[in-house]
């Protein structure tokens, strides 16, 4: 089978990791989470206590900044200017920081090389906001997953008190109906789905369900 591009994009807690996870390893391919790049930006702001609205601060950081991600087949790891920051980037604030600082052209703009130059061999799946879209508008394949915000919430809510954070599902709730807002009306390469992607909803399907419906149009697309 030909090596493709594969976009998987759509809100908070839809889902998107686990599957865009285990549809790169059922076909051996790359797993890019491309929202590690813009938490690892998030990290530095708050770090250096920049307003992620200060469009001249985030200039003066991402002029000097060496920041990579090297994905792997379980995560994606972050390194910034030779550290590995992966651990710092799955927080409610380090989230919603991301949020803030990608509605920033410029940010966008500096992260678009980054992206393309990791999909520059095929063979891997992208998961973001803007894969289908902007990032790679000529992918072959290109799935835009959704879920029911309630449903997303309590994902998201057991996700975190797995790892021994504690905020409450109404909280949450909150904060993902806020980053949604931020990440589907920003004026640039806003969420939404390409013309040309498939929308999956998994309100109602498990992961094995979803993975099954996207690896089963892959093989129609590029067979
Ligand atoms: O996928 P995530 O939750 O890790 O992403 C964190 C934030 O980064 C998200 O709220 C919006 C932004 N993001 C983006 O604008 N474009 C992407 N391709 C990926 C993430």
């Amino acid at each position: 089978m030909e090596k493709v591009i594969i976009t998987i994009d759509g809100p908070a807690g839809a889902g998107k990791t686990t599957v865009s996870r285990a549809v790169a390893k059922e076909l051996g391919y790359t797993y890019v989470d491309t929202g590690a790049l813009y938490r690892g930006l998030a990290v530095v702001v708050r770090q250096q206590n920049v307003d992620p609205g200060d469009d001249e601060a985030l200039a003066a950081i991402c002029k000097d900044l060496d920041l990579s991600l090297v994905p792997g087949v379980e995560e994606t790891k972050v390194i910034v200017n030779g550290e590995d920051i992966t651990g710092q980037l799955r927080t409610p604030e380090i989230s919603m920081t991301a949020s803030a600082v990608s509605a920033r052209p410029l940010v966008r703009e500096w992260l678009l090389g980054i992206q393309r130059d990791l999909g520059a061999k095929g063979g891997a799946v992208f998961e973001g906001r803007d894969m289908g879209t902007v990032v790679f508008p000529q992918a072959q394949a290109k799935f835009f997953l959704v879920a029911d915000p309630s449903v997303r919430a309590h994902r998201r809510h057991q996700e975190l008190q797995e790892k021994g954070l504690a905020p409450t599902e109404e909280e949450v709730a909150r904060d993902m109906e806020k980053r949604d807002r931020n990440d589907s009306t920003r004026a640039v390469a806003p969420l939404k789905p390409a013309v040309d992607a498939i929308l999956v909803d998994s309100t109602q399907l498990n992961i094995g369900e979803v993975v099954g419906v996207i690896l089963g149009r892959v093989r129609e697309i590029v067979s």
